[in-house]
């Protein structure tokens, strides 16, 4: 149990027993009543769930279903229930949905809703991501887009503009303490909630066997899905020093607490290949919770950052204590979900250099938006007067890890640039990969795709638009 304080739509929220797994689509629908907010999948895919929070980086749409009460210490929360003005008049996004018919059977309607409300909070006019992870499946996307169009223009409301200002002021003056009650196995520890590195390092030294919960983006699934219990636990988001992205000498340290998004927003200009596939990595709402750090250490072999930051040749820095130690990233993954990491030691940062303009990253997916990667192939090759001089290549869905393309780098090598050479080297993809087959895709389709990812990086690098957003019938 833990003591937590939110301001839950403009009210103080003080719980005093909040069981640290507690949803808050759970505590919203059955604690409070506030219904607005909608189960669909409880895992994070359809957006239905979305609701708004502010804290001292802004407001950001995140979905409800994945988010556990402790993650909310200090910050506010607006559901579609509170979003209208007090005294009852429409948000301009409620406004523009009403006057361009954006709702049908209105069940995805309230997410749709605050993730406009939160896009438009935060000025964002790139509505197709902004709303690539709420699922509509009556009324269609086109009114929906017209309508956030619309309500561009409309200043943020007062009620919603100064709600970042007052949060400290408001939390600390405190509301009714309130117990939630229903946890029945005591908990073998209180749940623990650092706020720096150090006191990280010391957590989990002392509690080796404690879950870290950073977004909760995996670790929410294992709640609502898999159904577990999870004791001890550690939360990572208050852990301020471990969330910034820091240029030193000619590269990029990327705390482990940066999101997906953090890291989206810091690599557009310099790294456009590593942001054109994080574009496409998960939705919004999910890259505003899940961390760079969470996406390394879940190790799983479809995760999209590993293969990108390898192609990159990535450094990546555990610490364990005070002791800290660095290894390249392709070292930390040893078998399938076994990881180089030794009790009580954490995922710190990982570094990259600051640009990479050979960088393309390729994900294979049935969906565009919001899909897991059936492939995800991702090449860096550097060419001197036509001779290939150093290749980096790196898939995610090809291996029970994140694995480099040892043989087919080593093809490349040292041969001439051209469309003979690297059609020469693709057999040796065979000698790399035995890829698994299962509902995603075959082994011969991952094989034949990782092969076809290899000619499209050729033709990429030599001018020819390869991008499914570019290329037209
Ligand atoms: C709908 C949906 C779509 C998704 N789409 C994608 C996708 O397109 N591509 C993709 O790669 N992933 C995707 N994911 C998976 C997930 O979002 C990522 O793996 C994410 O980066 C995990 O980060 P997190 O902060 O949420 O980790 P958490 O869930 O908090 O933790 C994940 C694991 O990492 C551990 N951990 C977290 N931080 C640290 C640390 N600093 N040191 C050591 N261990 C740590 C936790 O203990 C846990 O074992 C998706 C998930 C959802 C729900
Ligand atoms: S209920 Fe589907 S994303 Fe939360
Ligand atoms: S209005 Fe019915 S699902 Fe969107």
């Amino acid at each position: 149990m833990t003591d937590i304080a939110f301001l839950l739509n403009g009210t103080p929220v003080r719980i005093t027993d909040a069981p640290p797994t507690r949803t808050l689509l759970d505590f919203l629908r059955e604690e409070r009543g506030l219904k607005g907010t909608k189960e669909g999948c409880n895992e994070g895919d359809c957006g239905a769930c979305t609701v708004m929070v502010t804290d001292e980086a802004g407001p950001r749409a995140l979905n409800a279903c994945i988010l556990f009460l402790p993650q909310l210490a200090g910050k506010a929360v607006r559901t579609v229930e509170g979003l209208a003005a007090p005294d009852g008049s429409l948000h301009p996004v409620q406004t523009a949905m009403v006057e361009h018919h954006g709702s049908q059977c209105g069940f995805c309607t309230p997410g749709f809703i605050m993730s406009m409300a939160a896009g438009h909070a935060a000025g964002r006019k790139d509505h197709d991501d902004i709303l690539a992870g709420n699922l509509c499946r009556c009324t269609g996307y086109a009114p929906i887009i017209r309508a956030a169009k619309a309500a561009e223009a409309a200043s943020v409301p007062d009620w919603i503009a100064t709600e970042r200002s007052f949060i400290p002021a408001q939390i600390s003056s405190g509301g009714e303490a309130e117990g939630m009650g229903g946890q029945t196995a005591p908990l073998s520890s209180p749940p623990m909630r650092p706020t720096t590195k150090d006191a990280l390092a010391t957590a989990y030294a002392a509690h080796p066997q404690a879950t870290l919960i950073a977004g909760a983006t995996d670790v929410g699934l294992w709640v609502t899905k898999q159904l577990r219990d999870l004791d001890p636990v550690i939360f990572l988001n208050g852990v301020a020093d471990m969330k910034g992205i820091t240029r030193e000498a000619e590269t990029l340290r990327i705390g482990a607490g940066a999101t997906i998004n953090d890291l989206l927003d810091a690599v557009r200009g310099p790294i456009p290949g590593l942001a054109a596939m994080l574009r496409r990595f998960a939705s919004h709402q999910v890259r505003n919770a899940a961390t760079v750090g969470g996406n390394i250490a879940n190790g799983s072999p479809i995760g999209d950052g590993p293969p990108a930051l390898i192609a990159m040749g990535a450094t990546l820095h555990l610490r364990q204590g005070d002791a800290r130690r660095d290894l390249a990233l392709e070292d930390f993954f040893l078998d399938y979900r076994k990881q180089d990491r030794r009790p009580g030691e954490f995922v710190e940062a990982v570094t990259i250099p600051d640009q990479a303009p050979a960088l393309r990253c390729y994900k294979l997916s049935k969906r565009f938006d919001q899909d897991i990667s059936a492939v995800c192939g991702c090449f860096n090759i550097a060419v001197e007067d036509g001779i290939v001089t150093a290749a980096r290549i790196a898939f995610g869905g090809m291996a029970a890890i994140p694995k480099r393309a040892a043989q087919v780098e080593a093809a490349l090598l040292g041969k001439p640039w051209t469309m003979e050479a690297v059609t020469a080297a693709l057999p040796a993809f065979a000698q790399d990969f035995q890829p698994l087959s299962d509902m995603r895709a075959s082994s011969a389709y991952r094989l034949k795709a990782a092969q076809n990812m290899c000619l499209r990086y050729f033709l990429d690098m030599s001018g020819m638009a390869t991008d499914v957003l570019e290329v037209s019938a």
